[in-house]
């Protein structure tokens, strides 16, 4: 178990240290007295993520596809997260690049560097034998750091919270549609969880730095809906009426191949591939309650989204 003295001399490395999750994973560490390096390839934006005082954190420009930067980055710390995503391929940014030979090197520089705890960010679902080339580099990404070091594999069902690009999404078309679209007949069932809980999981693992080898941990929010049924309750907590039509996923194909053209894309093949599973959490995988984590429903989740943009709406 941790000490004060422990964490403060513990270094910890965050690859995606900019993003939606791994700036909370930095937050939560550097609130813990953990030295932080927030690994990313735009780390000037790091000083406008963190408060001006987080002196136990520092910015570090590495690209996961560089391998010299990356040897660099890692050097000299005690854990290492990955925490990169990729949801649309861009020229030699693909997932199998990414997901798996990325997260290998990784691996394998932090073991040559004598790092004592990795943790890479999966997601449910992964399955290095799925027909779809996303789902299944992520299977192999956690097979291939697992047999590289001794790791921990954390699953996340659909991460929430604002900024995200899922619920933020969601109470913005059901204010504006009238008739809502649903991923096929919206059957799909879906455990969203808060992304701070998942930071705060993450954080719990890395204070207590139990040798435990490899391990996988899966994290949902407290409850399961299915997707009509999240609409709904959307719906009834922003008080509007709505109407949900289901489209099949062909035409959901169709259409984020269209998006991805977009440079942000706003829709992804990835996203309508994943919806077309169930995503949540195994009964026989250690979670939130194992870590002792009560989490956020997501009631509170859109207030606090909703509090979030109006915060941006009048600055
Ligand atoms: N969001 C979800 O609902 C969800 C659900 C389940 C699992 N996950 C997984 O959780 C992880 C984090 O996802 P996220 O949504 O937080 O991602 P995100 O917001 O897109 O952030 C990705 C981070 O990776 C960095 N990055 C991207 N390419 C990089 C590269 N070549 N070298 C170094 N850094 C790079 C980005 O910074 P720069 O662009 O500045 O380099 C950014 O900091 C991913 O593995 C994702 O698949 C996410």
């Amino acid at each position: 178990m941790m000490s004060d003295n422990w964490s403060t001399k513990r270094l910890v490395t965050v690859f995606g240290g900019t993003g939606f999750l791994g700036r909370r994973i930095v937050c939560r560490l550097v609130e813990k007295g953990f030295n932080v390096r927030a690994v990313s390839r735009h780390p000037e934006r790091v000083s406008g993520l963190f408060p001006a005082d987080a002196r136990t954190l520092e910015a570090v420009r590495a690209d996961i596809l560089d391998p010299a930067s990356v040897a660099l980055a890692v050097a000299g710390s005690q854990t290492v997260v990955n925490a990169v995503s990729l949801y649309v391929e861009r020229g030699n940014r693909t997932f199998e690049r990414v997901h798996v030979k990325a997260a290998a090197d990784l691996a394998a520089a932090s073991r040559n560097s004598s790092v004592e705890q990795f943790i890479q960010i999966s997601g449910i679902g992964s399955d290095a034998k799925s027909e779809s080339r996303y789902i299944r580099a992520r299977g192999q990404g956690e097979h291939v750091v697992a047999s590289t070091m001794p790791s921990i594999i954390i699953r996340p069902s659909v991460m929430i919270g604002p900024d995200d690009s899922f619920l933020t999404v969601l109470i913005r078309l059901i204010r504006l549609l009238p008739v809502y679209p649903l991923f096929g007949n919206g059957e799909t069932r879906l455990q969203p969880v808060y992304v701070g809980d998942v930071a705060q999981a993450i954080s719990v693992l890395i204070d207590r730095n139990e040798p435990i080898g490899s391990s996988i941990f899966e994290f949902g929010g407290p409850q399961v809906y299915t997707y009509e049924e999240l609409v709904r309750e959307i719906a009834g907590q922003l008080g509007v009426q709505i109407r949900p039509i289901s489209i099949p996923f062909e035409i959901w194909s169709v259409l984020a191949t269209i998006a991805e053209f977009l440079p942000a894309a706003p829709l992804t093949r990835i996203q309508i591939e994943l919806m077309r599973h169930d995503n949540v959490t195994a009964r026989d995988l250690p979670g939130m309650k194992e870590l002792d984590i009560e989490p956020h429903g997501i009631r509170e989740v859109i207030r606090a989204i909703e509090q979030a943009d109006r915060q941006a709406r009048h600055g």
